[in-house]
């Protein structure tokens, strides 16, 4: 049975494949393949839409952020001679980070709750991960890159941060902390 059936497929086929025919264009699809061919091309369709509905309505991009700096000085730059959290005058939070074998600098970072906190950090040495567990906070840190992205903390608590790129024999022990403050909304 399955032989026969084999065969219909393979006559349908060469039909298909006849232009010289002139048969190509009324070639019998069968119901299933037809259901598959539109199903695929709708899934293309909601996957390009998504796509382009997140960045337009969400401003879901891909990273872009290109500003450079030299890992050899970058434990004296301006922008991370002194690692820490300071407060902005619009009330946002900024955390200046360094990422470097094998310790985040500083180990401990606290934030406010339900602030926008955006953090930048770089590394001196080799690529790091910044993950704060729990969260959708999570980058991958680069020497000679700032990397600077921006998240807000809803839930006061204390999270672990963790590398999560492989960065040398003591990737396992990097790790810091990230202590929300506030009360809960
Ligand atoms: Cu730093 Cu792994």
């Amino acid at each position: 049975m399955n032989r026969s059936e084999a065969k219909v497929s393979e006559g349908e086929g060469r039909g298909v494949g006849g232009g010289e025919e002139g048969r190509g264009v009324g070639a019998r699809v069968e119901l299933y393949e037809k259901i598959w061919m539109w199903g695929a091309a709708g899934l293309v369709v909601v996957f390009i839409g998504a796509v382009v509905y997140t960045a337009a309505a969400g401003a879901v991009h891909p990273p872009s952020h290109v500003e450079t700096i030299d890992p050899q000085t970058a434990r004296t730059d301006p922008r991370f001679a002194s690692p820490g959290v300071t407060e902005r005058p619009d009330g946002t939070v900024e955390v200046v980070l360094l990422a470097q074998m094998y310790a985040f600098l500083p180990t401990e970072i606290r934030v406010p709750a339900g602030r926008p906190v955006t953090f930048r950090m770089t590394s001196p040495d080799v690529i790091h991960g910044f993950q704060v567990v729990g969260t959708n906070a999570n980058a991958m840190v680069m020497p000679g890159y700032v990397t600077e992205f921006t998240v807000t903390f809803p839930q006061p608590g204390e999270h672990l941060i963790v590398c999560n790129e492989y960065c040398g024999l003591g990737h396992h022990v990097m790790h810091g902390k990230l202590v929300v403050e506030g009360e809960a909304p």
